[in-house]
């Protein structure tokens, strides 16, 4: 049963092949892969130079589709970790003949493989699992060297957004990219208020039927 049930997600991948980059059976470790460049020519892979953004933790990529649709003059970069949740976005992503998004199966630790420094213009964090601080603070996603990963891979004036129902997580993030040289601001009554444009990610639609505090951070880069 259980083996029927990997062949038929194996198809379901092969199916995505169009918009999915980096399949995480095909990449060796971590270290070794960093060391191997294969950076993606976005203009060669988009048609275009519009501006590039990133989302790490897409989940079923229910965000980063409507990004893609409401702003045709950007493109995104989705990325997943697991397999079984990027093939639901990246299926949904071809049947609605979203053209400006393209996918990447493995962690955000192997990016720097891929992404040039100074080519992305906004890197999205959405309710990334918050990990308890101490033993499990290594896998979270605003630790310190993923933090500088992030710092690199952004142009001048570009940015990280994130956004946690964890309120340890948020104050944790925000003193990362503090102590990491980011400009940041804490914008959550700006989301609240509608001053700034919110798009609703799975987690969070279910997180505000529980009436929880969202929080959001702005998080700038000034490479001058
Ligand atoms: C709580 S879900 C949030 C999904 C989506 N962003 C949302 O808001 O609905 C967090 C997602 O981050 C992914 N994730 C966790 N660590 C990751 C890593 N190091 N690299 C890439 N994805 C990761 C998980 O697999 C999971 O799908």
């Amino acid at each position: 049963m259980r083996i029927r049930k990997k062949k038929h997600l194996a198809e379901r991948l092969d199916g995505v092949r169009e918009v999915l980059l980096v399949a995480m059976r095909d990449i060796p470790n971590v270290k070794l892969a960093n060391l191997d460049k294969r950076y993606i020519d976005f203009k060669e892979l988009f048609l275009n130079e519009y501006p590039v953004n990133l989302e790490i933790g897409c989940g079923k990529a229910g965000f980063i589709l409507e990004c893609a649709k409401r702003n045709s003059k950007e493109n995104y970069l989705a990325v997943e970790l697991l397999e079984n949740i990027i093939v639901m976005g990246a299926e949904k992503c071809l049947k609605e003949q979203v053209k400006n998004v393209r996918f990447f199966n493995c962690g955000a630790e192997y990016l720097p493989r891929y992404i040039k420094p100074n080519s992305i213009s906004k890197i999205f964090l959405n309710f990334s699992p918050p990990y308890p601080a101490g033993t499990y603070e290594n896998r979270r996603l605003t630790k310190t060297e993923l933090v500088l990963d992030y710092k690199d891979y952004l142009i001048d004036g570009g940015e990280v957004l994130q956004k946690t129902d964890d309120k340890d997580f948020f104050e944790y993030s925000y003193n990362q990219f503090e102590k990491n040289g980011f400009i940041v601001k804490d914008i959550s009554s700006d989301i609240e208020s509608g001053k700034i444009e919110n798009i609703q990610t799975e987690y969070e639609k279910k997180f505000r039927k529980l009436n929880m505090p969202i929080y959001v951070l702005s998080a700038k880069v000034n490479k001058e």
